[in-house]
């Protein structure tokens, strides 16, 4: 069983959770995922690893309480053990040395899985400038540990209630305009954030990569649930990715995929409420 040592409630819908899983967190790097199940009647839930502290053998992520599975585990507390623990998964983020500026881009709960990225770019010697964003204050997480790794933090909300008005597209097409020259996006959120960050940056030849966060069953590339189109090829999230070129994702077909259980989703959820 993995302990839940520590649960930070960031919005009443958003909650931060650290969870001792010695093994996971020996291994964990930035862009690795890990599969949970909270009991014998949890749905498997595909969470990235926001952080991880290897010497207290602890791993943190952020759930937002979206169906009924996100909503039992979000609800759960500090002490309760959740049952099973898979990972880390998926391939890590390609870190090296850039010639020119990095641009971390997260958007609402995507912000935490850029942290480690964010971190490991920094590590690594890059200049990294970070965009995060959210539909306003209260929805906004982990700004101080975003700027700790960052040579630049610019904060953005859709209504203006904190840092810049506007989308993180905006502040990336500003940014542009004022380097000239940027080696490497990646951003992560939702999947019309990340297609809106493909489109700007496809004109300008720079690379982007985006974590994709499809639905997933087992998480071993045995089942196809997570399957993308990246270019010509069908690639599996779970053991190809999560994250791929932005450029070559088919995000319309992305989002479609995502919406397929949009109604099973929502009986289960008001099965929960009642
Ligand atoms: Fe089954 Fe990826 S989750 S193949």
């Amino acid at each position: 069983m993995y302990p839940i040592v520590k649960k930070v409630v960031l919005s009443s819908a958003v909650k931060e959770f650290e969870v001792r899983a010695p093994m996971v967190a020996e291994k964990a790097q930035a862009g690795h995922f890990f599969i949970m199940r909270a009991n014998e009647r949890g749905e498997r839930i595909p969470l990235t690893i926001a952080d991880y502290d290897r010497e207290k053998g602890t791993i943190t992520t952020i759930i937002q309480e979206l169906g009924a599975s996100s909503t039992l585990v979000g609800q759960m507390e500090e002490g309760d053990e959740i049952l099973d623990f898979v990972g880390p998964l998926g391939v890590p983020s390609e870190i090296e040395l850039f010639d020119g500026p990095t641009v971390l881009v997260g958007g609402g709960i995507g912000i935490a899985p850029i942290f480690p990225i964010a971190r490991a770019l920094k590590a690594a010697g890059n200049e990294v400038i970070s965009i995060i964003g959210a539909r306003n204050k209260d929805l906004l997480i982990w700004e101080e540990k975003m700027a700790s790794v960052s040579d630049k933090l610019i904060v953005c909300t859709d209504d203006g209630s904190y840092g810049r008005q506007g989308f993180v597209t905006d502040a990336l097409k500003d940014l542009y305009a004022e380097r000239g020259k940027l080696a490497a996006v990646w951003a992560i959120g939702p999947m019309p954030m990340m297609r809106a960050i493909a489109n700007v940056t496809r004109p300008w030849a720079v690379k982007t990569i985006v974590s994709m966060n499809p639905l997933m069953m087992d998480g071993t590339g045995m089942c196809g649930a997570c399957r993308v189109q990246v270019g010509e090829e069908t690639k599996f999230a779970c053991v190809d990715g999560p994250e791929f070129d932005g450029h070559l994702v088919d995000f319309d077909l992305a989002i479609k995929r995502l919406a397929i259980y949009k109604d099973q989703e929502k009986r289960a959820l008001a099965a929960l409420e009642h």
